[in-house]
């Protein structure tokens, strides 16, 4: 697949996420074989009012390149400025602009999701951008506002239409938030009504909903989110399975507590440890997801204040589980 004039190696997509794609988890992301990683989204006012916090989401290591930097607002001038920023000032390689975010805070400001609902402010804020920045700029959307509004259609024909250079598209409403599934119906609609790559994206598990996704509904691409949240291995194992048809067993606990810690690690270098601790409670929680016994570790991770501590427990957990395993074979 090509976006402007990057060119991916494979179709795999690590969806932007807030709270979790910040350089730490999309370097493991690449690492794990992500055709592209998208960064969490940033806000435009952020970037325009220099935002200490803002500034230092846009940065990019190089190793994650192709990498792809979303930003999200509701007013054409701060949010051209803001592509801008993006434009001169970071490495990253495509500008995203979220159409998709349901959260009251963000449509009430005419940002997010509320797009979805003005094809033609789509198509004028769109155009406004491509017009400002050198890097493609792409749209994140889902496919309406609800059940009533589904303008997907017309919505990736404006973005088109005003120059953007691909579409990566949620099959839920704003509405359903993260409820219900995912309509892919309507994302194989809009892939047949719009030359530009098509990205589609909701509710793929395994590699092989994500290789029936592409078959099936003719996307480019396909984005993966909550999937790969303490499992990029769900990332290489669909890279692997597109590949060469195989698919590749589960990691055990210990393989995965070794990139939980390589996760917090890299996560203490970008926040220091105190801040990196405490986002981690929740990524190691997702990386113990699908493995046994752990009722005790999961209610302990949140007393977890420092790296050692942390590494300590996991480790423990994991000397448990091998000695279960080694008495039962
Ligand atoms: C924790 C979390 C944070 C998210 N943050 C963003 C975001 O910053 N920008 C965005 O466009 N979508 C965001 N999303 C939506 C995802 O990119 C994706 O569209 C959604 O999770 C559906 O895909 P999935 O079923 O593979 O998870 C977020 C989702 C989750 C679970």
């Amino acid at each position: 697949m090509k976006i402007g004039d990057i060119t991916l190696k494979n179709p795999v997509v690590l969806a932007p996420m807030a709270g979790v794609c910040n350089p730490a988890f999309r370097l493991i992301a690449k690492e794990f074989g992500a055709g592209l990683v998208c960064a969490e989204m940033v806000s435009d006012k952020g970037i325009l009012y220099e935002n200490e916090r803002s500034l230092k989401m846009l940065y990019v290591d190089e190793r994650e390149k192709p990498l792809s930097l979303q930003i999200f607002g509701g007013e054409r001038e701060s949010l051209v400025a803001a592509a801008k920023y993006v434009d001169k000032h970071t490495n990253a390689d495509i500008i995203d602009i979220n159409m998709g975010c349901p959260v009251p805070k963000i449509t009430k400001c005419d940002a997010g999701a509320k797009w979805l609902l003005d094809p033609d402010k789509i198509y004028e804020m769109v155009a406004a951008t491509v017009d400002a920045v050198q890097k493609p700029v792409t749209v994140k959307m889902r496919v309406g506002w609800d059940e009533d509004h589904i303008y997907a259609v017309k919505n990736a024909q404006a973005v088109e239409r005003a120059g953007g250079a691909a579409v990566a598209v949620h099959g839920r409403t704003r509405v359903q938030m993260y409820e219900g599934t995912a309509n892919w119906d309507i994302i194989k609609e809009v892939k047949q009504n719009v030359s530009i790559p098509v990205i589609g994206n909701g509710d793929i598990s395994t590699p092989q909903e994500a290789k029936e996704r592409l078959d099936k509904y003719g996307v480019d691409g396909v984005m993966i989110g909550r999937a790969a949240l303490g499992n990029p291995w769900m990332l290489y194992r669909t890279v692997q399975y597109l590949e060469t048809g195989e698919i590749l067993p589960e990691p055990n606990a210990r393989e995965k507590m070794n990139i939980c810690m390589l996760h917090m690690d890299r996560l203490i270098e970008l926040k220091g440890e105190d801040v990196a601790v405490r986002e981690m409670r929740k990524h190691a929680a997702w990386y113990l997801k699908g493995l046994p016994k752990t009722g005790s570790v999961r209610n302990e991770i949140n007393q977890m204040t420092t790296r050692d501590n942390m590494n300590k427990l996991l480790f423990n957990y994991v000397d448990q589980v091998e000695e279960i395993q080694q008495k039962i074979s």
